[in-house]
């Protein structure tokens, strides 16, 4: 019987689960086993393997997190670690690896193939949505609803109080978050890293002040990404407090963007790409992402979904960009932003 393994590394998303599922369930339909390695790259490399069975599967799928366990393993870009995790693997007979993650697991993920005789397979689970050779990401479409829903919150007591909130938001250098959160949210402003040219500090305390001006009753969110602005929101907050007069308050979302279950649409992309890894296995393709390009499933070399910057969808950009500016017309028509 042929046996493979599947591993999540680097950040959990929303949605690792459900994709395991699929994998075992898929493969044991094809008489292939299935084990996992717990804590992702680390778990091979120090052998923490975990049988997988279609029973344990029943209850996994709508469950956050990632019940393998992952973590971030910098020390296997080492040679000797890889050789190390490709031992592990043949002593286990394995003649295929799936690993769901994101840039920074598929550059250990071709590592490892260099090492490694076995077929190895991607599967892009990050919620920063920021891989190219793929529309989507398991786990972004949830950290986008888990961001909105935080916005629409914040939103409650911003209205209430007529304040200035600066909500930051995740996507590590990548702006997918900041960008769907903004329009989901109906944010008055963002700030993404993408965005050319990049708005100064006395840009965005103008905007803040006519909107004060228009709408001295109302609230006014700005979408801002992780690690743009030096310091984060509470730089950002003090010096914006100070260059208007008006107290921006900072609001760093976190890590609960990274967490609860996983909505309708990460489970069926899970799913999806997770079926369609083991018959690009049985078809004996190797160091290739499965990824979804205009609702297809597609292969993607592995080495290309991290060589270049994904980008922002342009109409999605210029959607933001002018509804937040007709959040500042006045009622008489007049545009004050
Ligand atoms: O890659 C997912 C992600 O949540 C990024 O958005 C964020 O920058 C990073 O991981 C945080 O990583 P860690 O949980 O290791 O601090």
């Amino acid at each position: 019987m042929k046996k493979i393994a599947v591993i999540t590394s680097g950040g959990d998303a929303p949605g690792m689960n459900a994709c395991i599922r699929a994998i075992v369930n898929t493969a044991w339909q094809h008489d292939i086993e299935v084990i996992g390695f717990r804590h992702g790259f680390r778990g091979i490399a120090e052998n923490l393997a975990q049988p997988l069975h279609p029973d344990d599967m029943r209850l996994v799928s709508q469950r956050g997190g990632t019940f393998l366990k992952s973590s971030r393993f910098p020390e296997f870009r080492e040679v000797a670690v890889a050789q190390q995790a490709a031992g592990v693997l043949n002593e286990h007979d394995i003649s295929a690896l799936i690993v769901i993650g994101g840039d920074g697991s598929f550059r250990g993920a071709v590592h490892l193939q260099n090492h490694w005789h076995g077929q190895v397979i991607g599967i892009p689970g990050t919620i920063d949505n920021d891989l190219a050779g793929t529309d989507v990401t398991i786990g972004f479409a949830t950290a986008v609803d888990t961001a909105m829903d935080a916005i629409d919150k914040v939103r409650e007591t911003a209205e209430a109080m007529a304040r200035v909130f600066l909500i930051e938001v995740m996507g590590r250098h990548a702006g997918f978050i900041g960008l769907h959160a903004a329009i989901a949210g109906a944010a008055e402003g963002m700030l993404l890293p993408e965005l050319e040219p990049q708005p100064k500090l006395a840009d965005i305390a103008d905007n803040i002040l006519r909107a004060r001006a228009a709408f001295p009753d109302s609230s006014y969110i700005v979408v801002v990404a992780e690690n743009l602005w030096p310091g984060g929101v509470h730089e950002l907050g003090n010096n914006l407090s100070k260059a208007t007069g008006v107290t921006c308050h900072p609001c760093p979302l976190g890590h609960i963007q990274r967490g609860g279950r996983p909505n309708a649409q990460d489970r069926i992309l899970a799913m999806q790409l997770g079926a369609a890894a083991v018959s690009a296995i049985m078809e004996g393709k190797r160091t290739i992402m499965i990824g979804l390009e205009q609702e297809h499933v597609v292969e993607v070399p592995l080495a290309a979904t991290f060589a270049r910057d994904k980008p922002l969808d342009p109409r999605l950009v210029e959607l933001q960009h002018g509804l937040q500016g007709v959040n500042f017309a006045s009622k008489n028509g007049a545009k004050t932003a």
